[in-house]
């Protein structure tokens, strides 16, 4: 958003959400030093790799730090170690340190595990995630590292939950490459502790003509997610199932067109689901396909336009957009329209960044868009089982964590009107008014 229009947003006074909340501006960058010897771990997380697998993901600023993880179910007693692969990339005049990728398993369901990586420095742990209902997913988009994501990860931290999701703009570093340093260092003490899975946003691009016209090279190379895994040739775009659960990450600033890799490679993902082995369906991605407020409008229409379709015969569930800065909820939709078998759509921009907030909105408000508040905050999904589940918008209200809006929904998997097939859609046309 162009600065002087940012100014302009944050001077306003909201006109659609609650009366008796004052609406807080953007807050200061937090730069987090490296304050570690050079051999040690830093900017550490994981992320899940297929069934009862973990990577992990660190930086050194040395060179011989081996990409080694040794790990147990007891603190300093690590009587598993994994070796995994090293990279490291240049942008410009700034080099990498070296960033370490190491896969450990198998592991045990629900199980903490305690980890040290390269062989020295302070050790972590992680939870993984149960083998069984319930799961809780937090979400959070456009995170950024200013002193409201920092509020942010707290409230997340703040309440047990298993696997964090994050549809796109991680660390708005926006070629400033030390600030992609820093934004690891400050997700560290959460991220190392439950699994991280995210998506690209635009702030990820860093695309420079001529020299990185491909863009994505500090993402590609510090967060890679399980892509090889889930079939797909791109960092960009991939799936992973966790209990109950096929989550679909796509890439908005990926190719998305009928001819595009992204687009055959979803329609085969799609294609796979086991509908008995996991219910639910949940996609994310980052420039939302419905979005009321004035902020990114039309952003993401031909991306909606080349593969809703998709989602919709699939019987998708939710899906999760980030890029407005702002939060809002649909009823399920499917062309425009309230469908009962289309996805519920939920726009999560609202992590803190220094961009601050998307305050306007179109009026009047469309009949399909049942909640929006300009806020910072965060979501969390609890799967209870094959039929239900709660959806809850947690708004970061100054510095307390307030429930602002909440939900159940019920998985289209056992909707009988809505059963996952494309025939079934013809016969219940009709069906809208249950809603
Ligand atoms: C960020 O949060 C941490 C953990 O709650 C806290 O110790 C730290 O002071 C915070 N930093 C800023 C700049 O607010
Ligand atoms: C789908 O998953 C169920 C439950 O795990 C399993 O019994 C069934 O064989 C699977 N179907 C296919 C086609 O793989
Ligand atoms: C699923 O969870 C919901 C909400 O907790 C509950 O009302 C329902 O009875 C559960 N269904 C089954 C089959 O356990
Ligand atoms: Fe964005």
């Amino acid at each position: 958003m162009p600065k002087l229009l940012f100014l302009f947003f944050l001077f306003l006074r909201p006109h659609h959400a609650a009366e008796d909340f004052v609406r807080q501006p953007a807050r200061p960058l937090v730069f987090t030093p490296h304050n570690r010897p050079q051999s040690h771990p830093q900017q550490v997380h994981v992320s899940l790799v297929g069934d009862n697998y973990m990577k992990v993901s660190w930086v050194t600023d040395e060179n011989g730090v081996p990409s080694t993880v040794e790990y147990g179910k007891l603190p300093g007693k690590y009587d598993s170690s994994a070796t995994g692969e090293h990279t490291s990339y240049r942008y410009f005049f700034y080099t990498s340190g070296k960033i370490h990728h190491v896969t450990i398993g198998p592991l045990n369901p629900a199980t903490t595990y305690y980890y040290r990586c390269g062989g020295s420095g302070p050790e972590f742990n992680f939870r993984t995630p149960p083998a069984t209902y319930p799961i809780e997913f937090v979400l959070a988009g456009d995170l950024g590292q200013t002193e409201w994501t920092n509020t942010t990860l707290e409230h997340i931290n703040a309440r047990n939950y298993d696997v964090l999701l994050l549809p796109g703009d991680l660390s708005y570093a926006d070629t400033q490459q030390p600030l992609w340093d820093s934004f690891g260092r400050l997700v560290e003490p959460y991220a190392s502790r439950r699994p991280w899975m995210v998506t690209q946003g635009n702030h990820e691009q860093e695309i420079f003509p001529m020299i990185y016209p491909k863009g994505f090279k500090a993402y590609n190379s510090r967060w890679p997610m399980p892509y090889k895994e889930s079939g797909s040739e791109s960092n960009l775009y991939y799936s992973f199932d966790v209990v109950g659960s096929h989550i679909i990450m796509l890439g908005s600033y990926a190719d998305f067109d009928r001819d595009s890799d992204q687009y055959k490679w979803l329609a085969n993902d799609l294609a796979k689901i086991n509908r008995s082995r996991t219910p639910w369906v949940v996609v994310l991605l980052h420039a939302p396909w419905y979005n009321s407020n004035l902020a990114h409008q039309g952003e993401g229409e031909s991306m909606r336009v080349a593969m809703e379709e998709m989602l919709y015969k699939s019987r998708v569930d939710v899906v999760f957009s980030g890029h407005v800065h702002a939060y809002e909820r649909f009823t399920r939709v499917y062309d425009n329209n309230a469908d009962p078998c289309g996805p519920m759509y939920i726009t999560i921009g609202d992590g803190g960044n220094r961009e601050g907030l998307a305050m306007l909105y179109k009026e009047p408000k469309p009949v399909i868009s049942l909640f929006r508040e300009a806020s910072f905050g965060h979501g969390r999904l609890r799967i209870m089982n094959d039929t239900h589940a709660h959806w809850s918008w947690n708004r970061n209200d100054d510095s307390l964590n307030v429930v602002a809006d909440g939900i159940w929904l019920e998985s289209l998997r056992h909707s009988c009107s809505c059963a996952p097939k494309m025939e079934q859609k013809m016969e219940h046309s009709s069906g809208k008014d249950e809603l």
